[in-house]
């Protein structure tokens, strides 16, 4: 089914912003670095997941679900969108998160408060049991709630599927119109890189519309390998299911993972300084767990020399500003 085809449901606003930041290029002595605001997408607080829902929501209602249950670290910016999401919706959110760096009811804890959503905190400590250990026990309760009447459908932490991936092939037309308008070619592309669905959809998005700009994604959760892998399966189902022509080949895929620091959740100095940075610069917040160490890899790449000034560089701001209040004590140190 193509993109157009596919049933989308209204979440978010679109277009969201795509500008310059002078005083940051400024101040690195860098290429022209541009920003794509998808912090500012409309649903909550905003952030990258709210297009992913969009397709895989309307889904949900297609087949009259009545209840969301999802995954993600205690701080998860996906479990808070989509829980808000369910809201709009009139939908329930079940949300089975695992023990994260910050569990206290501070940032998007706090929010899941505000919305009444049912949060489980689980005695899962590793990050990478959110795909393994995890998807078991929400089978278990969409199981329950089934027997108890409630229609449940269960999403994958961070919405990794392809029809979550789709909704970053449709954010690639954005960007691209946006670019287009301004009269830009785009050497490099950088995000956070989670689960992987949004670095997928991006480039798969851009190769199909001929677009030629280099997605580098810096890995916050996964080893570079693992990341790739995931790339390249993501990028191959979501270009089935929407019946796309151009796909990205193995070794097109651009990852680093030297910015991860001791894990996920764990900001590194560097990733600190760089939210200090763009704050002060630009007015624009980062995230400690995101958007912070893409940006502490884009400025290190600069500072090696990898980019000219003549060389012009998309940021995408994928959001995740809440969990900066669970993150106080490091971002005040
Ligand atoms: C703020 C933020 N940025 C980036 C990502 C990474 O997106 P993806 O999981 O699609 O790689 C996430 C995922 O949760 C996120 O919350």
């Amino acid at each position: 089914m193509s993109l157009v085809e596919l049933p989308r449901v209204s979440l978010g606003q679109w277009p969201t912003a795509l500008y310059e930041l002078k005083n940051l290029s400024r101040s690195l002595g860098g290429p022209r670095i541009f920003i794509k605001r998808e912090d500012l997408s409309g649903l909550a607080l905003g952030g990258n997941k709210c297009r992913k829902l969009e397709y895989v929501l309307a889904k949900a209602q297609q087949n009259g679900v009545d209840t969301l249950i999802t995954s993600g670290s205690s701080q998860s910016n996906f479990a808070l969108q989509m829980a808000a999401a369910a809201g709009r919706l009139g939908m329930e959110a079940h949300l089975m998160l695992i023990t994260g760096v910050h569990n206290e009811i501070q940032g998007n804890l706090l929010l899941h408060r505000i919305l009444g959503s049912k949060v489980t905190i689980l005695d899962i400590h590793d990050p990478g049991d959110m795909f393994s250990l995890v998807p078991e026990k929400m089978h278990e309760l969409a199981a329950e709630l089934q027997d108890r009447g409630r229609k449940p459908m269960v999403v994958p932490a961070g919405a990794l599927s392809p029809l979550g991936t789709a909704g970053w092939v449709s954010a690639a037309q954005e960007i691209h119109d946006q670019l287009q308008h301004l009269e830009i070619e785009m050497g490099t592309t950088v995000l956070a890189n989670g689960s992987g669905g949004t670095q997928a959809g991006l480039a798969l998005g851009f190769a199909n519309l001929g677009r030629k700009t280099e997605v580098l994604g810096i890995s916050v959760l996964s080893e570079k390998d693992q990341a790739l892998e995931v790339l390249s399966d993501q990028g191959l189902e979501t270009a089935g299911l929407l019946g796309l022509k151009a796909t990205v080949s193995r070794d097109e895929w651009r990852v680093q993972d030297d910015y991860l620091g001791p894990g996920y959740g764990l900001p590194t100095p560097e990733c600190l300084q760089a939210i200090h940075l763009v704050a002060k610069t630009e007015a624009v917040f980062l995230d400690p767990v995101y958007t912070g160490k893409a940006m502490a890899g884009l400025i290190d790449q600069i500072r090696k020399g990898r980019f000219t000034s003549r060389d012009n560089v998309l940021f995408i701001h994928t959001g995740g500003t809440a969990a900066n209040f669970a993150y106080n004590r490091e971002l005040q140190a």
